[in-house]
């Protein structure tokens, strides 16, 4: 990273932190009410037995312990920029009779399988992440470049609420910029792109009327 690229993702973690410091304590219980499409992103998932599955801006834990629990022999990872919000998932996910996971702070935009000792992983989860990530297309590549070959990248984020009340969807746009969150309104334009480069596959279902998005993208095995 450039000295200017470091301090800005510095700050930025240290925005995170800020945030979440407090939020963490009552995240789980109040964003059920508001983060959709997370349970039928995880039903999806489909990991092979023993295949591994890393979460990035895993938060709390919340999806690494219901993957856990749908996969069993799932092999669970997780990075998060916010030390802060790891606490938590440390609590939550090194309980006794609980999977193993791999927690690790680091940046979505900026990191390597081998920091968790992988050469890549069979499935990568970002969940309502990519509307807090500045660089939100870099941490894309960075997601699509860790995984194996025949891996799949699965995303759950904010819509563009395109089918519900124009009111509703700039009220709903100017109370999450309250919380640093900017759905991104070229995803769709984006991954597409990235397909028509390669050989790979992107399946998109707007849930809600659009008021989440949710991607498979899935990398063809050489
Ligand atoms: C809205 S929370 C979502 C948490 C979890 N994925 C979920 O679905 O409940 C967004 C998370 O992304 C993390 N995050 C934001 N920017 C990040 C970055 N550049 N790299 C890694 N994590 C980041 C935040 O710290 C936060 O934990």
């Amino acid at each position: 990273m450039t000295a200017i690229e470091t301090e800005a993702a510095g700050s930025h973690a240290d925005r995170m932190d800020r945030m979440y410091r407090t939020q963490r304590h009552f995240y789980d219980l109040t964003r059920k009410y508001y983060l959709f499409g997370r349970d039928t992103l995880i039903n999806g998932l489909e990991v092979p037995a023993g295949g591994s599955v890393l979460e990035i801006g895993c938060g709390t834990g919340r999806n690494l312990a219901l993957i856990g629990r749908r996969f069993p022999q799932a092999r669970l990872f997780g990075l998060d920029i916010s030390a802060e919000m790891l606490v938590s998932a440390e609590a939550k996910l090194g309980k006794p009779g609980r999977t193993r996971t791999v927690l690790r702070v680091a940046d979505a935009t900026d990191f390597q399988p081998s920091e968790f000792g992988e050469t890549g992983f069979d499935r990568i989860v970002v969940s309502y992440a990519l509307s807090m990530i500045p660089d939100w297309e870099k941490a894309i590549d960075a997601a699509i470049a860790a995984l194996n070959p025949g891996g799949s990248l699965h995303i759950a984020d904010f819509g563009q609420q395109e089918r519900l009340p124009r009111l509703f969807q700039r009220g709903l746009q100017a109370w999450l910029k309250r919380f640093h969150v900017t759905p991104r309104n070229t995803m769709v334009t984006v991954l597409k792109a990235k397909t028509a480069k390669s050989h790979d596959v992107l399946e998109f279902k707007p849930i809600g009327r659009g008021y989440a998005w949710l991607f498979t993208y899935r990398r063809v095995a050489k």
